[in-house]
């Protein structure tokens, strides 16, 4: 464990689609806080891999391999979770599978993969949690800055995102009389496992001159964006989401 300051000593938290990227990362920033991590993800392998990784930074973490899309595998991966740790302080609504295609192009079983986790999934995470919850508690959902500015072909994509942000305000309005806050984080691009398939070096390049801060998001500022919103650090906010673009949202470099 590197930090010494442990300000989420007792804290448990879920993070789904945690086997890779933005929600590894996440994974591993909160535990090495003090925080217990729930790492959920479709595939065993991935979630092994971040249990190993967790457990070599000497963080507490349990793997629930489990396909949160649907509202069974949501519910019964959160309660298993929130069952063996006694208690539920956050979720992560994190897990995406993502497709780019043109108008023209867009098959209705990309679209309706894409909703299932995309979208369903963050409705059904946040009413398992709520159940879970028997306190105040934060929910962070994983929009994306493609919800407020669209590159070509992301139709689908952009939809969703735009509409995570949609549900997020609207379940702000819902949850907060128990305290349980929801916000959501819009990440520009962030090289991952996940987009690897996608990845352009001139598009890169160009996304980096026109980003104030000079360079591509790393998923440890993502972590840390969402970690800030998880924490009490931010007890008062809710129902915002937060833009982690490095300013190229409001720039006209
Ligand atoms: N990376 C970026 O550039 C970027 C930018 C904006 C927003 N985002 C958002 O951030 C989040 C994480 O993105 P990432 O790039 O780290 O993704 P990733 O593809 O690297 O990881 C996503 C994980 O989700 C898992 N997953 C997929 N379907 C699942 C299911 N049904 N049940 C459980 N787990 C499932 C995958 O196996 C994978 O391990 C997503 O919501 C994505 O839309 C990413």
């Amino acid at each position: 464990m590197t930090a010494t300051h442990r300000p989420l000593d007792g804290r448990a938290y879920f993070i789904t689609g945690a086997g890779h990227g933005i929600g590894r990362a996440t994974a591993l920033h909160l535990a090495s806080l003090g925080a217990t991590i729930g790492v959920n993800d479709l595939r065993e392998n991935f979630v092994e891999e971040s249990l190993a990784m967790l457990r070599e930074q000497g963080g507490t973490a349990i793997g629930v391999t489990r396909d949160v899309s649907t509202r069974d595998g949501m519910r019964s991966a959160v309660q298993e979770f929130a069952a063996a740790t006694g208690r539920l302080d956050g979720l992560v609504n994190n897990a995406a599978w993502v497709r780019y295609q043109g108008l023209a192009d867009i098959a209705p079983e990309t679209v309706t993969r894409m909703l299932h986790i995309g979208f369903e999934a963050v409705i059904w995470g946040m009413q398992a949690a709520a159940e879970a919850m028997t306190g105040p508690g934060s929910i962070v959902n994983v929009a994306s800055a493609a919800g407020l500015r669209s590159t070509p072909n992301s139709i689908v994509y952009s939809g969703i995102k735009a509409g995570v942000m949609g549900m997020t305000r609207a379940a702000a309005v819902d949850l907060g009389g128990r305290g349980i806050r929801v916000n959501a984080i819009a990440p520009s691009a962030t090289p991952t496992e996940g987009t690897m398939r996608n990845r352009d070096a001139a598009r890169d390049a160009h996304r980096v001159a026109q980003t104030p801060l000079g360079r591509l998001g790393t998923v440890d500022d993502m972590a840390r964006a969402i970690t800030f919103l998880l924490s009490d650090e931010s007890l008062y906010i809710t129902g915002q989401v937060l833009s982690v673009d490095g300013g190229i949202g409001t720039s006209f470099l």
